[in-house]
């Protein structure tokens, strides 16, 4: 592979004890075999599908080679929410729901064509040829726009990158607007094909095709192509994924993964899709594209009005609360006193127009405007600049404290004290979500409160929000009965035509799965 593929390396995984990691660690694994894929519980189910796969390549380009299998996962993320953009650590896992793209690297007709398994996404080609500078229309809700992130980010880690023809079939088992990540998955899934073709066609075989950095840092980048302005939580668990454990995932000073196991036996993450479909593209200037604003803007306010001095940028878009916290840091003052200044400079409950936030930046509407609002356009009476700035910055403290926990051991082995300790912090970071960050919505809140009431430890939204999916912290003695209740409690009742495989997906129980992968053929 090019070397420039592995000379950049931008972020870095670490095990917690990275003596014991070998170099091969920090590339994404090529496989040969399922069973280093899935979990053996999962394994069956999954082997019929990629068969299901295989033979759906088979019908769509008859007579060709199915060369190999690239694959990424969704995540659940266990806390840390909406707080990735401002910089600070978050908790997420990847999960067993993927995303497979299915290649056959072509003798050269010159064309990258993407069939997709779901019939509700269209086939699309494009020339190689014309794939170095095609256009994403960010303002087109367009499955494919997707894929073409992942060219982007092929191309933004080697300029001169050549791909060749590829012929493809997608399938993928994340429920889109979940919650649970399918468009990162889908995005590092798109990255790795490409890169996983370029060298196939030059070598025949597939080693070393990327590091995981390297995926992970060119994925985050990219997505933001397709019009939301996210932050990096859902490609680094996506690509660092480590079964049996949470990744904390740092921004700051540089993206790095450190696995994590839960201490302790007898739990399980139970996660319940509400099926309400929030599509991040779709809602993005009234919900996370503004809360992006909101944070960032919120930032540049409180620095210039306590004289941080600049903020570090994130990402050429504007200034984080990590910045805030490391410039108060500098001053002496701790993560209490930052959040005692943020109240005092944002008095205003009712939150500020556009013509106060301008006044409190020190420049006109227009130039906010051009600056924040634009590449990604949002729609606003008020910024809330309060409510949001408390949620990140005690969200931070949150995983924190949450993480804290993690590290130690039961106290004398008292699994049911420290499981209740770690639910605690889940339930105060969905009453935030809720109140603070106002991403949560009646169905979200009607199952965590479900949850509550049956058994959970602790139970919150997880990801985006504003409908999706909660996930559950439950003692494993009690899953099933939990899962019935859930079930009778929210699916029969709202939903009362769904299957049984339909409520099978909506609610499962799940373990913490294996990052992106090659399955070489
Ligand atoms: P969240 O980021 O909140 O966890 P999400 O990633 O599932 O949720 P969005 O960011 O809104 O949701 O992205 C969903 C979009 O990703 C879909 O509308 C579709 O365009 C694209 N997508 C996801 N999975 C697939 C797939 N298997 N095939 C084609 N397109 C997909
Ligand atoms: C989406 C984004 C992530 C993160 C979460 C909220 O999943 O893609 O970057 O901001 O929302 O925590």
């Amino acid at each position: 592979m090019s070397p420039s593929l592995q000379q950049k390396p931008s972020t870095t995984q670490s095990s917690g004890s990275d003596s014991t990691m070998s170099s091969k660690d920090h590339y994404v694994p090529v496989l040969d075999s399922l069973s280093s894929v899935y979990s053996a519980s999962a394994l069956p189910a999954q082997e019929q599908r990629w068969k299901g796969l295989a033979d759906a390549f088979t019908k769509s380009f008859p007579g060709e080679k199915l060369d190999f299998i690239a694959r990424s996962p969704g995540r659940v993320n266990i806390i840390g929410e909406h707080i990735d953009y401002s910089l600070f650590d978050v908790l997420p896992m990847a999960i067993t729901q993927d995303v497979l793209i299915a290649v056959h690297v072509g003798e050269g007709d010159g064309k990258v064509i993407l069939h997709n398994t779901d019939k509700q996404f269209p086939s699309r080609e494009y020339d190689t040829a014309s794939l170095k500078d095609i256009a994403i229309d960010a303002t087109v809700h367009e499955w494919s726009n997707y894929f073409l992130s992942g060219v982007k980010g092929a191309f933004a880690l080697i300029e001169d990158i050549k791909i060749p023809s590829m012929h493809c079939v997608i399938n993928g088992r994340i429920p889109t607007g979940s919650g649970l990540s399918s468009s990162s998955a889908f995005v590092c899934a798109a990255l790795l094909s490409i890169l996983a073709s370029v060298q196939f066609n030059s070598t025949k075989s597939l080693t070393d095709v990327v590091t995981k950095s390297d995926l992970v840092g060119s994925a985050i980048v990219s997505e933001r192509n397709v019009g939301v302005n996210s932050g990096g939580m859902d490609q680094s668990a996506s690509v660092f994924g480590v079964p049996g454990h949470t990744l904390r995932v740092q921004f700051y000073p540089t993206l790095k993964a450190t696995p994590i196991a839960f201490q302790g036996e007898g739990f399980a993450f139970v996660i319940a899709n509400t099926l309400v479909v929030a599509d991040k593209f779709v809602t993005g200037p009234i919900h996370y594209n503004l809360r992006v604003v909101e944070t960032t803007v919120g930032a540049e306010i409180i620095a210039r009005v306590c004289n941080l001095g600049p903020l570090p940028i994130r990402d050429g878009f504007g200034g984080t609360f990590r910045g805030v916290v490391e410039g108060f840091k500098a001053k002496g003052v701790d993560f209490n006193g930052v959040i005692e200044e943020v109240k005092k400079v944002f008095s205003k409950e009712e939150g500020y127009t556009l013509a106060e936030t301008a006044e409190l930046m020190g420049q006109s509407e227009a130039e906010l405007v051009k600056k924040y609002m634009t590449r990604f356009p949002i729609r606003a009476e008020r910024f809330q600049f309060r409510k949001r700035a408390l949620h990140v910055l005690e969200e931070a403290q949150r995983v924190e404290q949450f993480c804290q926990l993690l590290g130690k051991a039961p106290a004398k082995g008292d699994t049911e004290t420290y499981f209740a300790a770690l639910g605690n912090i889940m339930q105060a970071s969905h009453k935030s979500c809720k109140e603070q960050f106002d991403c949560s919505c009646d169905e979200l809140d009607q199952i965590v409160g479900l949850a509550m009431a049956n058994g959970a430890y602790g139970s919150r939204l997880t990801g985006a929000g504003w409908g999706g999916s909660t996930v559950s912290l439950v003692p494993k003695s009690i899953v099933s009965h939990f899962v019935k209740t859930l079930k009778e409690g929210y699916y029969l009742k709202r939903l009362p035509g769904l299957t049984e495989e339909e409520l099978d997906d909506a609610i499962c129980v799940t373990e913490p799965g294996l990052g992106s992968a090659i399955v070489e053929y």
